[in-house]
């Protein structure tokens, strides 16, 4: 219920200008964000990659209403890519990117879906001239069907563009079972975002079954999947799937936000795993805040106590 409210709450102009201009807000901020720009983001990179886990940056930002503002977040990422390659950071896929297809366009009233996939590719092209990838997020329920059509036709020409999918909707077993593929680069996750009772479940249980038949699918077919949560459960599952279907080390990994469980994202990593940090930054922090905040109610608390504070 607090999570309902929270990412309705998320959509109102006044609940934005109260937390972002907060004056402690950026402190929070900073524990799941790397920085405001790609320089304070590769160098929190080098960071993690230097620990031993892999990374993957996404320049904040959704829901763009403009074409030039989409074509400038392109923009921002092929130069965030040559950054990253100019480190030393992205060959081998060390550190790839992330992309909102609605950052980039995906839902102008005019275009949204050419608009995007053009802009994709630049940022694929960009990707694969470093030795690195690209994985689609998914947002809102409304765009999962066009996000999922970017994912096939722009594989055509980039085999490796990754996608997500989010156990917690209905649809997710059957979309796995399409996905499982040779090369297939699928990200699993609960899903953060609000979706009606018809398209999604309700329970938590639901959630965590279906992510259960989704990994099933994705560790037993050919393709290469990501197991993106922070539930010790559900990471224990998938390690001894992995294991029943026979896979190393190196054909699947796991997957988590900056900033949320690190102690065991470095057992992971420890322990011979591939483990891939998804990295944010850039200053449109708002709605990814929000999104955390509503995955855990305590970190409400510290985050309105911190808005409070007088020190
Ligand atoms: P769950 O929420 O049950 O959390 C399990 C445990 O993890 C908690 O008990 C707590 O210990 C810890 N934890 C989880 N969230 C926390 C938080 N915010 N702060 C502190 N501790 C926390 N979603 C989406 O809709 N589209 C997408 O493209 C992506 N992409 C994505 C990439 C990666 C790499 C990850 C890890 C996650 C996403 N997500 C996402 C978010 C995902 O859908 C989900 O909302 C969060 O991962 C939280 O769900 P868990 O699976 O961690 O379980």
């Amino acid at each position: 219920m607090l999570r309902r409210l929270l990412l309705a709450a998320s959509g109102s102009d006044r609940v934005r200008r109260l937390v972002t201009s907060a004056p402690y807000a950026r402190g929070v901020v900073g524990r799941y964000v790397a920085g405001d720009d790609a320089a304070e983001a590769v160098e929190a990179a080098r960071q993690l990659l230097r620990r031993g886990l892999l990374v993957s940056l996404d320049y904040l930002g959704e829901d763009t209403a403009d074409p030039e503002l989409a074509a400038a977040v392109a923009g921002e990422y092929s130069q965030l890519i040559s950054r990253l390659a100019a480190a030393g950071l992205a060959a081998g896929g060390r550190a790839e990117v992330s992309v909102k297809p609605t950052a980039v366009g995906l839902g102008l009233p005019d275009h949204g879906y050419k608009t995007a996939a053009e802009n994709i590719s630049r940022i694929c092209v960009a990707a694969r001239e470093a030795g690195t990838t690209v994985t689609l997020d998914m947002e809102d329920h409304q765009h999962v069907e066009a996000t999922l059509r970017l994912v096939a036709d722009l594989r055509r020409e980039f085999p490796d563009l990754g996608c997500v999918i989010q156990s917690g909707l209905r649809r997710s077993a059957s979309d796995c079972a399409e996905l499982a593929q040779p090369g297939s680069r699928v990200r699993l996750c609960k899903g953060a975002y609000r979706a009606p009772d018809s398209a999604a479940f309700t329970a938590r249980g639901e959630v965590d079954r279906s992510y259960v038949r989704c990994l099933r699918t994705l560790l037993r077919g050919p393709g290469y999947p990501m197991v993106a949560t922070h539930d010790p459960r559900l990471i224990s599952i998938a390690a001894a799937q992995a294991g029943l279907a026979g896979r190393g080390a190196d054909s699947f990994e796991y997957q988590m936000l900056y900033g949320i469980r690190p102690a065991e994202q470095q057992r992971l990593a420890a322990g011979g795993a591939a483990m891939r940090v998804y990295l944010p930054y850039g200053r449109d922090w708002y709605s990814y805040l929000v999104r955390r905040l509503a995955e855990r109610p305590a970190n409400l608390a510290f985050f309105l106590r911190s808005l409070t504070s007088t020190r």
